[in-house]
């Protein structure tokens, strides 16, 4: 995506492996800065604390434990240059409950659902969202979900019922690793035979 500066928030418990693992990122030509999130509240929570370091109007989130396969820069480059606010990557699943999920009608994503236990499709919402800055106001409105967390899903569903959010459908690879140990073990395969 042309992305060289990255902010990596993590929980207190695993903050400091992440600083040794990575570093500052300069073996990888990156710059990397560090958060930390002080408790389990949820991946907007998380969000939300990049608020002082984002300097641009237009920016990524990646959730760590998701893996892709797609190049996502063509659709980072659209969503720059869009008057939209945010973008999902929606991925068909077997098993959508466990995830986001779109609900479509004629063509078009009109809501989020999370984890919905009768799914509305089979696409599911991966971890990578793009958003425009002023999604950091957009935080402050939420309330915790019944999981007591702040959810990315509500934030999606905002912009979806504003008609602000555009959306891919990725062809390639796509996993979470904190979905499940089968999860777990689907990356670990994957990545076993294409690194
Ligand atoms: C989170 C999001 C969910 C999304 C998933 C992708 O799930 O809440 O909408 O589909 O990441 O990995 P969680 O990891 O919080 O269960």
């Amino acid at each position: 995506m042309g992305i060289k500066s990255i902010l990596i928030v993590s929980g207190r418990g695993h903050a400091g492996h992440f600083l040794e693992l990575l570093g500052s990122g300069s073996q990888f030509g990156l710059k990397f800065a560090y958060e930390v999130q002080e408790e389990a509240g949820g991946i907007a929570q998380a969000l939300g604390l990049a608020r002082d370091f984002i300097d641009s109007d237009k920016f990524a989130v990646m959730l760590g434990d998701n893996v892709f396969e797609d190049d996502l820069s063509d659709a980072f480059n659209e969503f720059s240059n869009s008057e939209k606010k945010a973008h999902v990557f929606l991925k068909e699943v077997v098993n959508p409950e466990h995830y986001g999920v779109a609900r479509f009608e004629a063509g078009n994503v009109v809501e989020i659902l999370e984890k919905p236990p009768v799914p509305p499709s089979s696409f599911a919402v991966t971890g990578c969202y793009l958003y425009s800055a002023e999604v950091f106001d957009q935080i402050k409105t939420l309330q915790p979900s019944a999981r007591g967390e702040l959810e990315i899903t509500d934030v999606n569903d905002f912009y979806v019922k504003n008609r602000e959010m555009s959306y891919s459908i990725l062809d390639g690879f796509w996993g979470d690793c904190g979905e499940s140990i089968d999860g777990l073990l689907e990356v670990a395969k994957y990545l076993q035979s294409n690194l």
